[in-house]
């Protein structure tokens, strides 16, 4: 079957059509969906009913994986997924449905803010690649945000003034500024804040705004002056006329590009339905670790 992209909004996003993911990915298919990743930012290909190993092949083909942070949990934790993807889903390691007002869906709750994935870590994040293995049938939607037309939108005088700061990004300062409440001092030392440019340039020439949930200030200016820019800068992006709504279909993956996108889960309040959602990551290039263990290496 031919592979076929078609695009799904008027600014980014577009489906990929007629990829076959059970066999190692073809040339051709790993061109299509880089060149297609290039144009619109967000590749949903559909029809991927797939396994864990095969999602897996299909990410490596374009980078080295990243791994789930550890954030202390013992190793033999039980799993209902293989241990290289994260897990997004409202499930508990039976595949039963954990409560949405519950204690363990709070460090969860995070994702509902937008946000680029891993703009806490310090090896550069490329993209996201999450399956719906299986999907509610109503809520549970995904939004992204091209933060490549964020950017050729703002502005001439809020270009030239971000042009060359960085932006603090926290991911305990960010889950706080979502709810969490509670974070200790033993879990902010396994995450130090790390810092990257407000504007971003990709490797095929575009500028783009780097921000989102962790990002929560500029180096070198006091916290709540930039807290107050990110949170303009965020108020600017989240505009409806950049937003993309998916709305998820039984074995979609849907590839976004962090470097470029915002994204965030919308909640499933009800604890009628279970979201199995099952995510890879994947970095530019280097070594196939986690965030935390990257940083203690
Ligand atoms: C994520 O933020 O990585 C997950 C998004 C979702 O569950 O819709």
């Amino acid at each position: 079957m031919s592979l076929t992209v078609k695009p799904l909004h008027p600014i980014f996003a577009a489906e990929i059509l007629g990829a076959d993911l059970t066999q190692p990915p073809t040339p051709e298919l790993v061109r299509t969906v880089e060149d297609a990743m290039a144009q619109y930012a967000v590749a949903v290909v559909r029809d991927a009913n797939v396994s864990d190993e095969d999602h897996i092949r299909f990410s490596r083909a374009f980078g080295p994986l990243e791994l789930p942070p550890s954030f202390g949990r013992p190793a033999n934790v039980k799993r209902r997924m293989r241990p290289e993807m994260f897990d997004a889903s409202n499930l508990d390691e039976n595949g039963e449905i954990i409560p949405y007002q519950s204690e363990r869906r709070k460090l969860a709750k995070g994702a509902e803010r937008f946000h680029t994935d891993s703009s806490f870590h310090t090896l550069p994040t490329k993209w996201s690649l999450l399956r719906g293995c299986i999907v509610p049938p109503v809520g549970g939607d995904t939004h992204f945000i091209d933060a490549r037309a964020v950017y050729d939108a703002l502005p001439q005088a809020t270009k030239d003034k971000i042009e060359t700061l960085v932006g603090v990004h926290d991911f305990w300062r960010g889950r706080e500024r979502a709810g969490l409440t509670g974070v200790t001092d033993a879990q902010r030392a396994t995450m130090p804040p790390v810092s990257h440019p407000l504007v971003r340039t990709l490797p095929y020439g575009r500028k783009t705004l780097y921000i989102g949930g962790h990002c929560t200030g500029v180096v070198g200016w006091p916290d709540d002056e930039g807290m107050a820019l990110v949170e303009e800068l965020y108020a600017f992006a989240t505009q409806g006329k950049f937003i993309y709504v998916h709305k998820w279909k039984q074995g979609d993956i849907v590839i976004w590009d962090n470097r470029c996108t915002l994204h965030r889960a919308t909640p499933l309040e009800t604890d009628e339905f279970k979201r199995d959602v099952r995510r890879t990551t994947i970095n530019e290039y280097g070594p196939e670790t986690s965030a935390d263990a990257a940083r203690a290496a």
